[in-house]
């Protein structure tokens, strides 16, 4: 009985995996938020280095890892793979679970594998300064690490609610050498205009790109990082899917499901497009993402472009989106409160190449406390949308009576969120409502 599969550093994967060369329908371009017409490299300069942009449109299948990038990997990297045989035994079903553990990552998440990489690509076009946004920290506190890592300057502005929810990560922040503000800010003209409409705002990942991205577009030192929705972010964690299919290998299965949450999409792109190159190449495959019922925009969202902020000031994404003034309620799985989608996953989804479903906080949360009560791991909240899928899925092929080799992202430890265990056990969390 083999509980956990580890690989060794050798097989850190040497390239990022391509979606867009094998896709059946390229995605439509992204349109610049002033003429309406698809932006070009120029267009993007301003805020990204241009080997970023060049991944952000390129089709090449493979694109090589460089190597500082995979040194810095190895801190890390590969993560593990666990057989969840404990959670079976309690689920007492013929399911197998497995599941990739993103979690052992300085930072705590999956997050660290683009910042790694965005960090890098800047400081080889000479950038010293780095603007972001940040829902619940992870992103933050995972591209402060990189910028420390790298040598480069980081500015955080981070969701009021998370800002207080979670001080910790704050603190992470400021740990590895970053500066972090509560969003909205009256640092720029973004955040001051919804303080003015609203003084107690609480914030939300759209307010804090604008802020983020006029940050960046008004400093000629500054380049702006997104965590999540970009084609070059979802390139980068295909090195997560992409160790895991070695990994089934030497288990010697192939998984039925692959299942991951999904705030903007990379978590799930970086685990499941490795798998769904297979299936669109013919092999059997359900791959399932999985949000808040409070924030549905794959479930519920309609396909069409809109700005991945509130101000407007990025570009139309082509993608699921509630609308980019939606204000998701203040559930603690803060990384997955966001009103747009990858433009990735959200092409994929229109040509049902994968699933959606959509869960609410309190059976999130049961299933959290199963996890940790049966594998030992306390998963962040934004991962317990993944194990909850698998539960059920889990059951379903107990109730048929049929073996399913189930695979799901563990995206991130929850060490920083016992806050919001705290609140489940005394009977506080509601469903965000
Ligand atoms: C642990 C964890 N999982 C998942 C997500 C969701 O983001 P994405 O959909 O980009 O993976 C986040 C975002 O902050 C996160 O912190």
């Amino acid at each position: 009985m083999q509980r956990k599969i580890m690989l060794e550093e050798k097989d850190i994967p040497s390239h990022y995996y391509n979606i867009l060369a094998d896709l059946p329908n390229p995605l439509e371009p992204d349109l610049h938020p002033g003429t309406k017409q698809p932006v070009g490299p120029q267009d993007l300069a301003p805020l990204f280095p241009m080997e970023l942009i060049k991944q952000e449109v390129g089709t090449e299948r493979f694109v090589p890892i460089p190597d500082s990038v995979r040194d810095a990997y190895s801190l890390y990297r590969p993560t593990p793979l666990y057989r969840a045989y404990e959670l079976e035994r309690a689920l007492d079903t013929p399911a197998h679970i497995y599941y990739k553990y993103e979690g052992v990552s300085p930072a705590g998440s999956h997050k660290l594998n683009t910042a790694l990489a965005q960090v890098y690509y800047n400081k080889e076009q000479g950038v010293k300064r780095l603007a972001t946004e940040t829902g619940a920290g992870q992103w933050g506190s995972s591209l402060a690490f990189a910028c420390q890592r790298f040598g480069l300057q980081c500015k955080v502005y981070m969701v009021k609610v998370s800002y207080e929810q979670k001080p910790y990560r704050r603190s992470m922040i400021q740990l590895w050498g970053g500066e972090v503000v509560a969003s909205p800010s009256n640092e720029t003209n973004a955040g001051r205009a919804v303080l003015a409409k609203n003084p107690n705002s609480r914030g939300s990942l759209g307010i804090a790109i604008s802020e983020a991205v006029e940050d960046a577009a008004g400093r000629e030192d500054t380049k702006y990082a997104l965590g999540s929705v970009l084609n070059h972010v979802l390139l980068h964690q295909t090195i997560i899917g992409q160790e895991a299919k070695k990994q089934m290998e030497i288990a010697g299965e192939y998984p039925d499901l692959v299942i991951a949450c999904v705030g903007g999409g990379s978590n799930f792109g970086g685990i499941a497009l490795p798998f769904i190159k297979d299936k669109i190449e013919g092999k059997k495959l359900r791959a399932i993402a999985v949000e808040p019922a409070s924030c549905p925009t794959l479930t519920k969202g309609e396909y069409r472009y809109d700005f991945g902020d509130v101000a407007g000031m990025t570009p139309l994404l082509p993608m699921y989106t509630l609308g980019s003034d939606f204000m998701p309620p203040s559930i603690h799985a803060g990384g997955l409160r966001y009103h747009g989608m990858s433009p990735i996953i959200s092409r994929l989804y229109l040509d049902k190449l994968i699933e959606a479903q959509a869960y609410e906080q309190t059976n999130v949360f049961e299933a959290a406390v199963q996890f940790a009560r049966t594998e030992g791991i306390i998963p962040a909240p934004e991962s317990a949308h993944a194990i909850l899928s698998a539960v059920v899925e889990a059951k379903k092929a107990k109730a048929e009576g049929t073996k399913k080799v189930i695979l799901f992202n563990l995206s991130g430890h929850g060490h920083f969120d016992m806050s919001a265990y705290d609140a489940y056990f005394s009977g506080k969390l509601g469903n965000g409502q």
